[in-house]
């Protein structure tokens, strides 16, 4: 018989097809399921070859089984190859580019109205101011009376101010620090302090019942208005760029003399490299320490003059990050908040 047995040609192209297999696998995974397939003791195409010997000619099995073995062994010195390969990281068909640069997780950022408040802090640093700080639950005294405010006036309303059981309230600025910094320290004074205070308001989107304010107050023999003026249009240029333009618009607070709120006018500088001027936008309201807050806090009016303002950095993030609504702040979507990131992917 010179024709091949058609066992014999069956394991042979097994052989080729299982060695194409082995080729296009590309991870254990995959090669173990060539082997399962090939060399598997019950299932494997090769098992089921062999159990169709039986059938056969006596004279023919010895070749059959010769050409099995040789196969079996072809193969799976073949699996063995193909899995070193592998693992010495020299697959062929591999599709992980290992020469691209590892992809960062982003770890989170500082939030919008904390870059403005430690923005503020650098700029008055720079200038000499050091940082106070207050109670955020204060008695009537320091948070009205000793600001030269009477307890009748619109602001001590239980309609707009939050009060505690027991006569406390929770304060409604950071003026009160004012107060208490004169009581503790000698002038000069140069302080800085923020913190959170608390309205009687409605949740919107330009209001909150909490929101963080940040006080100023400068006393010292001498100190006069062109200080004043000086000292907050300097502060706005290095805030928001030197191209930036300060008013001071009249006000009334019971606590300064003269009182004003103070406005800027921005320069935006567009991509395309044209110039924009915004309109004023008002920044913080602020004046010259009345005499009554120094007498009330025990600093003689007579030798010592300052001035004094307060400022929210919510506001101030609103401005200077084009933000409409106040909540967003307030609401810690990640979608928002990593848009300010530093160092956002
Ligand atoms: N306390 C004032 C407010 O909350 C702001 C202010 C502070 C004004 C200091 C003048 C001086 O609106």
């Amino acid at each position: 018989m010179t024709d091949v047995n058609p066992l014999v040609a069956e394991l042979r192209s097994l052989e080729a097809e299982a060695l194409a297999e082995l080729e296009r696998a590309d991870d254990a995974l995959a090669l173990d399921g060539v082997r399962i397939r090939y060399l598997g003791r019950k299932e494997g195409r090769i098992s089921l070859v062999l159990r169709k010997l039986g059938q056969m000619d006596p004279a023919l099995r010895p070749a059959v089984g010769a050409e099995a073995n040789r196969v079996k062994e072809a193969l799976q010195s073949a699996l063995e190859g193909r899995t070193a390969a592998l693992e010495a990281g020299a697959g062929t068909g591999s599709t992980t580019d290992l020469t691209l640069p590892g992809r960062r997780q982003w770890v989170g950022g500082r939030h919008p109205v904390t870059r403005v408040m430690d923005e503020i802090f650098r700029i008055f640093g720079d200038l000499g101011f050091t940082r106070a700080r207050g109670p955020e639950a204060e008695t009537e005294w320091y948070n009205f009376e000793a600001l030269n405010t009477p307890l009748d006036h619109p602001a001590a309303d239980e309609q707009d101010t939050l009060y505690l059981q027991g006569g406390g309230l929770l304060r409604s600025h950071t003026s009160p620090v004012q107060v208490r910094t004169l009581q503790a320290f000698e002038p000069p004074i140069r302080i800085l302090a923020p913190g959170w205070v608390y309205r009687r308001d409605t949740y919107d989107a330009t209001h909150t019942p909490a929101f963080l304010q940040v006080e100023g107050l400068v006393v010292d023999e001498g100190i006069s208005f062109v200080d004043f003026k000086a000292t907050l249009a300097e502060f706005a240029r290095r805030l928001w760029g030197p191209g930036t333009t300060v008013r001071f618009r009249p006000s009334f607070f019971p606590f300064t003399e003269p009182s004003a709120e103070v406005d800027v006018k921005r320069v935006i500088t567009l991509p395309d490299g044209s110039t924009h001027e915004t309109d004023w936008l008002e920044i913080m309201g602020a004046g010259m320490v009345d005499p009554n807050v120094l007498d009330a806090a025990g600093v003689d009016p007579e030798r010592y003059t300052g001035f004094a303002f307060g400022m929210g950095p919510g506001r101030i993030a609103m401005l200077k990050y084009g933000v409409t609504d106040l909540r967003t702040f307030f609401e810690n979507d990640i979608r928002f908040l990593r848009q300010f990131s530093e160092d956002s992917p």
